[in-house]
């Protein structure tokens, strides 16, 4: 007769390599996790360990660093209110603030999910879960992203129609977009833009093929997540809710519109 095997025999072990392990706890780089291993400044179950590829279980084994305990990390969510003059890397060679300036003492790292530049504002989602990560910025996923855009120029229905269809960018046709006129007010068209990629400076390439230019760029959602009331420069946690609506497939529809109230003010 066949033998039956029970779900918890095949149950994986968390097991990963130390290495692995510290820096997953949100202390640093694998490169630093290595370097501390080798200082001897790790032990596992209080013997000094210095193989940086040993299999370590986070059930049963005790890790420390420096003699303090080294516990798996806090899963951390982040939505930030990017203002303008704000880069979206942790280090700028040419010392402009960065949106690290904003977030200051996280109980463990985060990393912004794509990049806004830095003269767009508004939102962006910080985490140090890399598969939602990976989920959100896989172009095959086509996660929707909103933007309130200021035009340098009022544009003609024909011009808005080639951004709905895709336009031509030097990386290539742009999928379609989903593009809302909001309001034409002295000499300017304010626009609500969806697009579902994430390439290098869309949204200004995009109204730049049309024959216009950015003159102010706020993303307003990404995917369900919308910016809400949040004020610019500061940032909350995602709720359960958002984040059940990320991680599951709701990605696909984006968010419901602002109100015009809010969009004024964005704008
Ligand atoms: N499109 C842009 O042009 N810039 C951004 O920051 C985001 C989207």
């Amino acid at each position: 007769m066949a033998r039956t095997v029970s779900r918890l025999s095949v149950r994986k072990r968390p097991l990963k390599t130390l290495e692995r392990v510290l820096s997953k706890a949100g202390l640093g780089s694998r490169r630093e996790a290595r370097s501390w291993i080798g200082a001897g400044r790790v032990r596992v179950n209080g013997r000094l360990i210095q193989t940086p590829d040993l299999w370590v279980d986070l059930e049963r084994d005790r890790v420390t660093l420096d003699d303090k305990p080294v516990r798996p990390e806090t899963r951390l969510y982040l939505l930030l209110y990017k203002p303008t003059g704000y880069v979206t890397t942790y280090h700028d060679p040419e010392g402009r603030p960065t949106v690290y300036d904003l977030i200051r003492d996280m109980e463990a790292w985060v990393a912004p999910v794509g990049r806004l530049d830095r003269d767009t504002s508004g939102l962006l989602i910080l985490t140090n879960d890399t598969q939602l990560a990976e989920r959100l910025t896989n172009p095959e996923h086509q996660v929707p992203k909103t933007y309130l855009v200021k035009c340098a120029s009022l544009l003609t229905d024909e011009q808005i129609e080639r951004l709905r269809q895709g336009v031509e960018l030097s990386d290539g046709m742009s999928r379609p977009a989903e593009v809302i006129r909001l309001r034409d007010s002295g000499k300017h068209t304010f626009l609500e833009m969806t697009i579902r990629e994430g390439r290098n400076r869309q949204v200004r390439r995009m109204l730049e093929a049309v024959d216009s230019t950015v003159l102010k760029l706020v993303r307003t959602a990404i995917g369900p997540v919308r910016i809400g009331d949040l004020r610019m420069g500061t940032w909350r946690a995602l709720t359960a809710a958002e984040l059940i609506a990320l991680k599951g497939g709701a990605t696909s529809r984006p968010a419901t519109r602002s109100s015009p109230r809010t969009l004024r003010r964005r704008c």
